[in-house]
């Protein structure tokens, strides 16, 4: 089977993500019916994280032990890599060892190093720039609660981060529409988003204008990752750009709202928005689990349906 890596979400076609989410309705359905689906016996998960987690790194351990699988979790300050071993002897050897590796790094260029140097598939569990496992487990989510989001505006309101830059690589492939408003000096960098046509994105100076007729509303916290040193200037900057009630009345009516997590009610989103009627990240999050296990399962396994 040809070797494929899932590093940003332009990897795959339309036509992949639709066969990889008709597995996650099935995977998705035999997990909620206690039966067992067990195609990864034997096959190893290695995760690296460089960063913090809790969903990517439960949804993906828990998503490869009911798969039949199972898991090594690597955090690097405690391995050799910590003191400095290169990626590309890292790749070599972890690829020797295991089926599939999850990494949680700092820049694209190193899971990319790493990916040139690995036997295995290698998946991308959020880097500065993207955060293509989050966007499948959204998109997914909002088709289950609303049908196709082709020709729908989802709107972003806040950080031009690694959540943002995936929404608008997906726009092209799945063909909507994304709006985003960020505060000056925060724009979307078109070529650190990994997009060469812009006709699918909008971009909006005053956020109100941004959400208006919106079909998905959704934002992330204000400083990401690596930019603890930034956190007070950005709460300065960002202060007009809080997902509230007023702002969510401007979208549709049967808006849904998301928010990859974790949350800083107060900050990006007003508690009565994320613990109201049209949230849906609890489902948002939960599916991480199941589109992920239908991920591996591809990238494994290839299509085992036609
Ligand atoms: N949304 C997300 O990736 O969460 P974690 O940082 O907890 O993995
Ligand atoms: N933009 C956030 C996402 C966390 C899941 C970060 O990179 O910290």
């Amino acid at each position: 089977m040809e070797l494929r890596h899932y590093l940003q979400f332009k990897d795959f076609t339309l036509d992949e993500y639709d066969y990889v989410f008709a597995r996650t309705r099935w995977i998705k359905d035999k997990f909620k019916r206690y039966e067992p689906y067990q195609p990864l016996v034997d096959r190893t998960l290695a995760m690296v994280f460089e960063k913090h987690s809790t969903r990517t790194r439960v949804s993906f351990e828990a998503g490869m032990n009911q798969l039949g699988g199972s898991v090594i979790t690597l955090m690097t300050r405690d391995t050799q890599m910590g003191r400095g071993e290169p990626i590309e002897d890292v790749a070599r050897v972890i690829s020797r060892m295991v089926d599939i590796i999850m990494i949680r790094t700092f820049e694209q260029r190193i899971i990319e190093r790493f990916s040139e140097y690995s036997r295995v598939p290698v998946i991308n569990g959020l880097t500065n720039e993207y955060h293509p496992c989050q966007i499948m487990g959204d998109i997914y989510t909002y088709i289950e609660h609303r049908g196709s989001i082709r020709g729908k505006t989802v709107t972003w309101i806040g950080d031009s981060n690694n959540v943002c830059n995936t929404w608008l690589q997906a726009a092209t492939i799945f063909d909507f529409n994304v709006h985003v408003s960020t505060p000056p000096g925060y724009e979307v960098e078109p070529e650190r988003a990994g997009i060469y046509d812009t006709s699918h994105f909008e971009s909006f100076t005053d956020p109100l204008e941004a959400v208006r007729g919106a079909d998905l509303v959704t934002t992330d916290v204000w400083t990401s990752m690596g930019m603890e040193a930034e956190d007070a200037e950005r709460k300065h900057d960002f202060e007009d750009w809080q997902v509230d009630a007023e702002m969510m009345r401007l979208a549709k009516s049967d808006a849904l709202f998301m928010h990859c997590l974790p949350a800083h009610r107060g900050e990006e989103v007003a508690t009565e928005v994320i613990d109201g009627p049209q949230s849906v990240v609890w489902d948002e999050a939960e599916n991480r689990l199941h589109v992920q296990k239908a991920l591996m399962e591809y990238l494994l396994l290839g299509r085992t349906i036609i």
